[in-house]
């Protein structure tokens, strides 16, 4: 097998990581703790939002948001066809329905007219998911949710911190969910969060994050809760990373910058585009291939760029081609499945990787 030389992710450690995680480890407080109080404390504040709560990760995040929302067997919950589909798989556990919906070409992410579409009257919530750092077009979005009276949770998992018109993704639905899984922006190894400004919302989601206990009685399960809580190791590893936020965002961008500027214009290159109003922290830089000037197809070209040592990753797959899902058929999303490829973007990738990485990519193009 060939050795891969640039892999897609790493996450870096450059701060206090180690110092807190090991004042967490001193202390003994090893599942909750003074760092998740922290945590929740400094992602709120750098989103402006009135609450936040710290869980396991992502997927359990978009499952306390719908415990949270009382989301009730044959409910509909409107979600992308394309995207990372834990919003949908969570919600068939929860015995709802997920309803697909077509993406934007360009931006590869919903828009107001892509789900006004698939709406009717069982729809109990929208989850918008912002691909690869992108933002969807939240003003049309939260006009139609609002109108229609349906909750919207945003699924920031790859977009922390973007921004839409000043604001910070996730902080603007009813809801928003991140997850701190070692490739994202900033990690905990697992870990996620739930933003949220309703105080009632945040009860019911707090009773649900830890087994539907409250704290006056002991053993009293008020709901049936789960456990989703993050550990205080964990949040040790999440403060640390926050503190380091303006460095990590700004070698993103500088990563981004330099695949835009040797990818724009390349024949058969296509990169992921930005609304004007939306300020991307990308999480990963992705581009779809044009079938004529790569014949060969995207998992080709995924194969002949490991032969290199580079690994690159495929585009999501569209719920139409999956089993588990009751979808139709999606063209934008199956074409989009089929053409895009994601490249490494983590902060400490050099600009000389990035030149390696888009002259192989020009390499394995049609003359
Ligand atoms: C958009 C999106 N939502 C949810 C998740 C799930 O997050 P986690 O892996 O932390 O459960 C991911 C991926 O990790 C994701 O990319």
């Amino acid at each position: 097998m060939t050795k891969v030389v640039i892999p897609w992710a790493k996450p870096d450690f450059w701060g206090a990581e180690k110092q807190y995680v090991n004042e967490a480890l001193t202390s003994t407080w090893i599942s909750g703790g003074p760092f998740v109080d922290r945590l929740e404390s400094d992602f709120k504040s750098l989103c402006g939002s009135k609450h936040a709560l710290a869980v396991s990760n992502g997927t359990t995040a978009i499952h306390l948001a719908y415990l949270g929302l009382d989301i009730r067997p044959g409910d509909e919950i409107v979600v992308p066809g394309f995207g990372f589909l834990a919003a949908a798989n969570v919600a068939l556990h929860m015995s709802a329905i997920p309803v697909f919906c077509e993406v934007n070409p360009a931006t590869w992410c919903m828009t107001a007219e892509d789900i006004g579409r698939v709406l009717t009257p069982r729809t109990r919530a929208i989850v918008l998911v912002h691909t690869y750092g992108n933002v969807c077009e939240m003003d049309a979005i939260m006009a139609l949710a609002q109108e229609r009276n349906i909750p919207v949770i945003e699924d920031a998992a790859e977009a922390f911190p973007s921004r839409y018109r000043g604001k910070p993704a996730g902080s603007i639905g009813t809801i928003g969910t991140y997850s701190f899984q070692a490739t994202k922006t900033i990690t905990t190894g697992e870990g996620g969060m739930v933003l949220a400004n309703d105080d009632n919302l945040v009860e019911r989601m707090t009773l649900f994050r830890s087994h539907g206990l409250l704290r006056k009685r002991h053993y009293w399960h008020e709901v049936p809760g789960h456990n989703f809580r993050l550990t205080n190791m964990q949040a040790a590893l999440g403060c640390a990373q926050l503190e380091q936020l303006d460095r990590i965002v700004s070698e993103r961008r500088r990563v981004y910058d330099a695949y835009c500027e040797r990818l724009t214009g390349m024949p058969g290159l296509m990169l992921q585009q930005f609304l004007p109003n939306v300020d991307p922290v990308v999480w990963a830089v992705a581009v779809r291939l044009d079938p004529v000037v790569y014949p060969q197809g995207r998992d080709a070209v995924l194969s002949q760029m490991l032969e290199f040592g580079i690994e690159l990753r495929p585009g999501f797959y569209a719920a139409s081609q999956l089993d588990i899902y009751d979808c139709s058929s999606l063209p934008i999303c199956e074409a989009l499945a089929a053409s895009i490829v994601s490249a490494p973007s983590f902060p400490t990738l050099t600009n000389a990787d990035i030149d390696c990485i888009c002259d192989r990519l020009a390499q394995l193009a049609r003359s």
